[in-house]
């Protein structure tokens, strides 16, 4: 028996990875420090546990229509407007397994075999295994030197007659660079007149520090009709911290839903209706807890950029949104699966190296957990990598030496 091509070409998900060899030395009590995270810690919203909890006492439990509930589905239409300032109907919605499970079914919607994905460095691990998984090849496009954010000019160099699509994810995973409105009118732009798809990930989107804003590519586009290419991927699970409930949603022009509701029927039927109660709970519920997520996570981005600051050979631009960033550590190594290997084994501390998102010699470390893992995390590493810190550290209770150059 042999297994596909297809399937021997998908990469193991490195945050997998990595948590699963942080669970085996937690297993054999060690004490590790979770710098990989892709999750915030706080309790789903209590609207979204009651409207879940609802939907399951009443035993009634079945298929829900392919595109979701309509009072989700209302849901979107209404966030979608408040936002964005976009006016959408229900029939540009549909809700899937997850923002995840939403790329995955427009990419079957959108590529042909050969198609071109234009995919832009850092990226989220995800991408280009999904293009691949339908067939079709992902593009990157590298940033520009010493910047999260590729030019203008470097991806339309990329696009040829085979390319189908832009992903644009701002505020971006790993970054945590909120992009430029200039770059998104740009990009809005060269893809209307290119009439390439422009798919805007912004499961972030909400996650934005001091101020600022992540522009969305609706401000700028100059087709608003429902042939418009411009589509919009989102979901509960970052703003809500709600990964738990895999819900996701894709707005887009009425033809594609049409045809992603075609593709959603045959690969999983519908959500579970109980999440989806519960997703329209936390949407159509109170919003304090987002904005708590938030200041949260803009304190701890704070804490992380701080400690990174101490750090001689360590440069870091800030993030701006999300829960990561993406520092440099290429003075101490530029092999970053070297690198995040080696601060597991020796200084207990889970990292994701820079080279599974497209950017070789950083590491993308998460501040989602708490100010004290985020301050004894970075101590660690200090101390596993710059000289001239103490020769000495305590983890956990036990005394570590370092004995290595
Ligand atoms: C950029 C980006 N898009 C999409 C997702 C998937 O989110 P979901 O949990 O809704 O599938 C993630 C999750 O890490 C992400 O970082």
């Amino acid at each position: 028996m042999t297994i596909s091509k297809l399937a021997r070409d998908i990469k193991e998900s490195p945050t997998l990875k990595m948590n699963e060899a942080a669970g085996k030395l937690r297993d054999r009590g060690e004490p590790v420090i979770h710098l990989g995270a892709g999750e915030p810690k706080s309790k789903v919203p209590l609207d979204a546990i009651l409207n879940g909890a609802a939907k399951l006492t009443t035993a009634d439990i079945r298929y829900t229509p392919t595109e979701g509930i309509s009072s989700l589905i209302k849901a979107v239409v209404r966030y979608t407007e408040e936002s964005y300032g976009k006016v959408i109907s229900t029939k540009n919605v549909i809700i899937s397994n997850g923002a995840k499970h939403s790329i995955y079914n427009l990419m079957v919607t959108l590529v042909d075999p050969q198609d071109e994905v234009i995919i832009l460095a850092p990226y989220w691990v995800s991408y280009p295994e999904i293009v691949k998984m339908v067939y079709g090849k992902p593009v990157i496009v590298g940033p520009e030197d010493g910047r999260f954010i590729p030019s203008i000019e470097d991806i339309e160099e990329a696009m040829s007659s085979y390319t189908k699509a832009v992903i644009v994810n701002s505020p971006n995973n790993p970054s945590g660079a909120v992009y430029p409105e200039e770059f998104i009118a740009q990009i809005v732009e060269l893809c209307e007149k290119k009439n390439i798809y422009l798919i805007m990930d912004d499961i972030y989107h909400k996650l934005v520090f001091n101020g600022k804003q992540a522009v969305s590519c609706y401000k700028h586009a100059k087709d608003q009709s429902d042939s418009s290419r411009l589509i919009a991927v989102n979901g509960v699970s970052k703003m809500y911290a709600m990964t738990g409930f895999r819900i996701g949603w894709t707005v887009a022009n009425t033809k594609i839903i049409e045809a992603m509701i075609n593709v959603q029927a045959q690969n999983m039927s519908c959500p579970s209706v109980v999440l989806q109660e519960a997703a329209a709970g936390a949407l159509n519920g109170v919003q304090s807890g987002v904005e708590a997520l938030r200041l949260m996570l803009q304190n701890n981005r704070d804490v992380m950029v701080n400690e990174l600051r101490a750090f001689t050979g360590v440069k870091i631009i800030p993030p701006d949104g999300t829960f990561y960033c993406l520092p440099d550590f290429s003075a101490y190594r530029k092999d970053s699966v070297a690198l995040s290997k080696f601060l597991l084994e020796k200084a207990l501390v889970v990292t994701v190296p820079g080279k599974e998102f497209g950017l070789e010699g950083h590491l993308r470390l998460s501040y989602c957990g708490t100010v004290k893992e985020i301050m004894e995390g970075v101590a660690r590493i200090k101390w596993a990598l710059d000289p001239d810190s103490p020769n000495e550290i305590y983890i956990g209770d036990r005394r570590y030496r370092r004995d290595w150059k």
